[in-house]
């Protein structure tokens, strides 16, 4: 298997990548920078991030440090990833919200831009829980040109989206000019996205996996996904851990997984993953683990707002 794959773009995207969304957001600037400096000298190359996250300026902050150090020799040996945030989904906003998050990253371009959801909120608040009465229709086809326009411009290399459907991926590819070059999901053993990785491969929409631990820990996420047996037999006969057992599961899936530590010993555990494969018999096993979706993100459902229910959000995927 190889260790990146060619994006619809153009662009190469390694396949395991860090994560940096840690709740309370900003919480832990200090730890986040000294985290993401680690895991670049542990060969980590490929750093997700989100204006809602507050982790774009010691991502920035990591970066600055890992060129002065040589860790890295240039920029484009590291592929970063930041997101739109809803309060920015709307044509005008766009390139702005881009702008802004290349300053806190102190970077003149971004590898991939993704529209975080399929929500827009009207206020300026880069915060969780959203209030439901900013919750406003989401008009893709206007926030896609904003997107699209911060590519030809150069700002970011490839251009995508987070937390779409089938049918939402649709709508988009019915009017977008430049196609998505990635649809950033939730992806684990137990929410497997066998029908939403048929449709993306079809259309050649890179998956990258996000919560491929299922999240445990966070405001978000369970401990489902660690603590199931089946999974945790199968790590024991290979005399690895559990989250190596999931994180290479979504890896010979062909999706990058993005997985978030900022323990040391997690962090190289994490990506030593690369001389485990799982058997025909293991894989079978995991096909039938029975599914459950772990984050239905609720704060984006309202009575009077344009998501009345999950499935509205998700569509048929819940
Ligand atoms: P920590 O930062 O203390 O390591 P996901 O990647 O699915 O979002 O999961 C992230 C969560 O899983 C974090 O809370 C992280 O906590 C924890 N985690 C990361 N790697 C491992 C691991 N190898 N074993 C157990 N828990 C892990």
């Amino acid at each position: 298997i190889p260790r990146s794959v060619l994006l619809s773009s153009g662009k190469t995207i390694p396949l395991l990548g860090y994560g940096t969304a840690e709740y309370p957001f900003g919480a832990s600037s200090e730890t986040m920078k000294d985290s993401i400096l680690h895991a670049i000298k542990l060969g980590y190359r490929h750093f997700d991030s989100a204006a809602l996250y507050q982790s774009e300026q010691p991502l920035g902050e990591a970066i600055s440090d890992a060129l002065q150090l040589g860790l890295v020799k240039s920029r484009d040996e590291l592929f970063i990833t930041s997101k739109l945030w809803c309060c920015d989904s709307h044509h005008d906003s766009v390139l702005p919200a881009l702008r802004k998050t290349l300053k806190n990253l102190s970077l003149d371009y971004l590898d991939l831009y993704l529209i975080h959801f399929p929500v827009s909120l009207k206020s300026d608040e880069y915060e969780l829980p959203v209030k439901k009465k900013d919750l406003v229709p989401f008009d893709v086809k206007s926030v896609w040109e904003g997107m699209e326009e911060c590519l030809k411009l150069g700002l970011t290399k490839s251009i995508g989206v987070s937390n779409f459907s089938c049918k939402k991926l649709e709508t988009l590819l019915a009017t977008a000019k430049i196609p998505p070059a990635v649809n950033q999901v939730e992806m684990n053993p137990l929410w497997q996205q066998k029908k939403l990785r048929d449709f993306c491969e079809q259309k050649g929409i890179h998956i990258s996996a996000y919560s491929p631990l299922g999240a445990t820990g966070t405001l978000w996420g369970t401990n489902l996904v660690l603590d199931c047996k089946v999974l945790k037999e199968i790590a024991e006969a290979k005399g690895k851990t559990t989250a190596q057992v999931c994180l290479t599961w979504a890896y010979e899936q062909g999706v990058s997984v993005l997985v978030k530590s900022f323990n040391k010993e997690r962090m190289k555990e994490n990506f030593s993953i690369f001389d485990l494969e799982l058997s025909e018999d293991d894989l079978q096993k995991i096909n039938e683990l029975p599914q459950r979706k772990g984050f239905p993100a609720l704060e984006f459902i309202s009575d009077d707002g344009p998501y009345k229910t999950t499935e509205e959000l998700w569509d048929e995927e819940i």
